[in-house]
């Protein structure tokens, strides 16, 4: 890895509060992986979804390049596409070391959306971002019709083939919405979807469909939620390997040869969360084994309908507080 981390550009959103020129010339880096188009990407990945856009946003992106992630995941959703773009490039790290994600949002808020919304929504974040590319491009949700969403699917294909997003996937789509997809021209890198030990065995269905299909699994509630901090056998296991439960979790997902995501301000735990993507160690096959039968539905978040279909996650972003652009 170069990372020539030079202090260069000012941010086009208030900030920074870290300055980067703290950054580190030799952070260890998450190993990369490759996925079924022959590209590759890091293994575990910061994303700033809830993080407000402006300084937030931007501390966040630069504190965990600083700590050595390079992948962020940013969406149309989150509203903070130029904080994330502004952190990227005052980083000074090369374009081409950091792996960035963003989506197109409507269907989460039941926009119907056809094939010229599609690309035009790509354009509104590239500008945002002030970038020539993504990484990766993600349809956010299969809310919509089989129809739009294959048409949606198409212009994912047409914008990889401009370069305007180097690889394509989808996110919370479970088996039924992939298989839509199953006769266009490319398959969907990646599937971004709930998971963690706790909902492993509600999600077979998509698991294994992905499997067969080689697309890659990036979790999303990797980490649950403070709930489980304390859970009996999570607890027990991290103690066994003298590491912390959020390290636990981490692990069974990396273990799995997932991606996970993590959200996290805090420099503190970016570190501890890109270390267990660094540092070699291991759960006993025993430890996986009890961690895939902790299921647990109670613990789905803001996808419970997901256990049964494709859920109303309306009901979490309602179009009244969706910002005009989406
Ligand atoms: N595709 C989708 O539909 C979808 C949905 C949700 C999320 N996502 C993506 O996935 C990313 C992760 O989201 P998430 O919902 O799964 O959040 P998460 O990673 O579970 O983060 C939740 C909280 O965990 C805390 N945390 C992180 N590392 C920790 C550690 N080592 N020890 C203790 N606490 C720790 C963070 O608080 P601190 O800030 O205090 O560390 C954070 O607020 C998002 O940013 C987004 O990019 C995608």
């Amino acid at each position: 890895m170069s990372a020539a981390l030079l202090l260069v550009a000012t941010p086009s959103v208030p900030g920074p509060r870290i300055s980067p020129n703290t950054l580190s010339l030799n952070a260890a880096v998450a190993p990369p992986i490759t996925l079924n188009d022959g590209n590759t990407m890091p293994d575990m990945a910061l994303g700033v979804f809830r993080v407000p856009p402006g300084n937030a946003t931007f501390d966040s992106v630069l504190s965990g390049l600083k700590v050595g992630f390079r992948s962020i995941d940013t969406a149309q959703l989150y509203q903070n596409e130029a904080s994330v773009g502004a952190a990227v490039r005052a980083s000074g790290i090369p374009r081409d070391e950091i792996f960035v994600t963003t989506k197109m949002s409507r269907g989460y808020i039941g926009l119907p959306t056809n094939y010229s919304t599609t690309l035009a929504t790509l354009q509104t974040s590239l500008s945002l971002l002030k970038m020539d590319y993504v990484d990766l491009y993600l349809l956010h949700s299969p809310r919509d019709t089989e129809k739009n969403i294959k048409e949606q699917w198409e212009a994912l294909i047409y914008a990889k083939k401009q370069g305007l997003a180097k690889n394509i996937g989808v996110s919370d789509f479970l088996a039924p919405q992939l298989q839509w997809l199953a006769d266009a021209s490319e398959k969907p890198v990646v599937n971004q979807i709930e998971l963690s030990p706790f909902l492993y065995k509600y999600r077979k269905t998509v698991l294994d469909y992905c499997k067969e299909k080689d697309i890659a699994i990036e979790p999303w509630g990797a980490l649950v939620t403070d709930k489980v901090l304390n859970d009996t056998t999570l607890v027990n296991i991290a103690k066994s390997v003298s590491k912390t439960v959020p390290d636990v979790l981490l692990k069974w997902s990396l273990q799995k040869g997932y991606l996970p995501l993590v959200t996290s301000t805090n420099t503190t735990h970016q570190k501890e969360d890109l270390a267990v993507a660094t540092e070699d160690w291991m759960l006993s096959a025993q430890d996986m084994a009890t961690l895939d039968a902790i299921g647990n539905s109670s613990y789905f978040g803001e996808s419970p309908a997901d256990i049964a279909g494709v859920g109303n996650i309306s009901a979490f972003f309602p179009t009244a507080n969706c910002p005009a652009r989406c």
